[in-house]
């Protein structure tokens, strides 16, 4: 019991530091732009992630539409059918524990949702609403 609750906080503690680390580089990139700039916000994620847009194959879809509305539940990909394991940490301790993947997804998913990437702003509210999920 005290191995799993060890591992548990470990577990955290590096989920913790990959995904703040991002969100802190993040924010220094929006304060540039705007130096009032306070905090992200997980309801402008929301609506990032759940609106319906024309993406990059001339379809409309959404964040939602491959990695479905229960973040805790592993969903299908709109494209390819394939099994998405859920994207909240919460339900799945592999999400946000290397940098170099969550940037090349977002990019990727940005673009396919987006037809563009996405802002250092839009970034930050989509993880954070992600996150909290
Ligand atoms: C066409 C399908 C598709 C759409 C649309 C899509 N994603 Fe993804 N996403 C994927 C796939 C495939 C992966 C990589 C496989 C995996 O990690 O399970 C992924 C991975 C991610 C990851 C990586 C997380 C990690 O650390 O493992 C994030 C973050 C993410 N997506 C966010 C988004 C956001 C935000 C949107 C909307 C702008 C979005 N996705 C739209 C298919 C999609």
């Amino acid at each position: 019991m005290k191995i799993l609750l060890l591992t548990a906080l470990l577990l955290n503690l590096c989920f913790g530091s990959v995904v703040d680390d991002y969100l802190n580089s993040l924010k220094q990139e929006v304060l540039k732009e705007n130096p009032n700039f306070t905090s992200f916000d997980a309801s402008r994620g929301e609506k990032i992630f759940t609106s319906n847009h024309i993406g990059k194959k001339g379809k409309e879809i959404s964040c939602t539409s491959c990695h479905g509305t229960d973040l805790n539940k592993s969903s299908e990909n709109f494209f390819t059918g394939k099994v998405i394991e859920p994207l909240s940490p919460k339900a799945n301790p592999k999400r946000f524990t290397d940098l170099a993947e969550i940037e090349k997804w977002i990019k990727r998913n940005f673009n396919d949702v987006y037809n563009r990437e996405g802002t250092a702003l839009e970034k930050g509210d989509v993880i954070t609403y992600i996150i909290n999920k």
